[in-house]
């Protein structure tokens, strides 16, 4: 029988593609300050908070900080204007049928992502029922690469950190599973999630007893 209890699913990017409407969200901020920005530069930016990302955007330009809690707050509005549209269609391949599978198998899900929109993101994707806990940008202070959300949403399930696997696309998100004692899946090319213990293009298709047996 397999040691693993429960997942932790990252969200954008992971079980819907709002990570997409996040770039947008940069984009458009950095394009209406001038600041050289795209898709590659984006990369970086995955899994991180709202201010790190911002920081990183900015690459060592100072600004007052009322210039940057007003920059986070436009970027924020832009994405809450994106995520209006979201609906249990925008889940992405293999994430329903998933976490179905994981309620039918009685382990534990928990959601553990940055993002401070993450219950209004649930809500419209319709699958709270599906999911034993939330850990998300107003649970703890440090934010991913620290283990502190993970371990935030371990504790919330009730399970220690190697009876959990992670499930992330970002970067960050792999180091913070690795620095807090859990098992992990990264999504998403190598170059970006390749320090997972496993690693696959999707959820597409990915059946529960594969995970299972992938992770041994
Ligand atoms: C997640 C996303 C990041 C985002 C962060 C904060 O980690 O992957 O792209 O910057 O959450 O999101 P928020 O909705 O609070 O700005
Ligand atoms: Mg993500």
């Amino acid at each position: 029988m397999s040691s693993i209890k429960g997942f932790i699913f990252d969200l954008d990017g992971v079980l819907v593609d709002t990570a997409e409407y996040h770039y947008r969200g940069w984009q458009r901020l950095a394009d209406e300050e001038g600041f050289p920005f795209d898709r590659k530069a984006n990369e970086a930016l995955r899994g991180i908070s709202r201010r790190e990302s911002l920081l990183l955007i900015l690459n060592g330009r100072i600004l007052p900080e009322e210039k940057i809690q007003e920059m986070m707050e436009r970027k924020n509005r832009y994405y809450v204007e994106y995520i209006q549209q979201v609906s249990p269609d925008d889940m992405l391949p293999g994430a329903l049928d998933l976490l179905h599978e994981i309620r039918q198998a009685c382990l534990k899900c928990a959601i553990g992502s940055a993002s401070k929109n993450t219950c209004t993101v649930v809500e419209k994707l319709g699958i709270a029922h599906l999911v034993d806990a939330i850990s998300d940008g107003y649970s703890v202070t440090n934010p991913k690469p620290a283990p502190d959300l993970f371990l935030h949403a371990a504790g919330q399930l009730g399970l220690p950190p190697g009876e959990c696997v992670v499930v992330e696309d970002a970067a960050a998100g792999i180091e913070a599973a690795i620095a807090g004692g859990f098992r992990s899946i990264g999504l998403g090319p190598i170059e970006r999630v390749g320090t997972a213990e496993v690693v696959y293009p999707s959820l597409d298709g990915l059946l529960l007893a594969k995970i299972l047996t992938d992770l041994g």
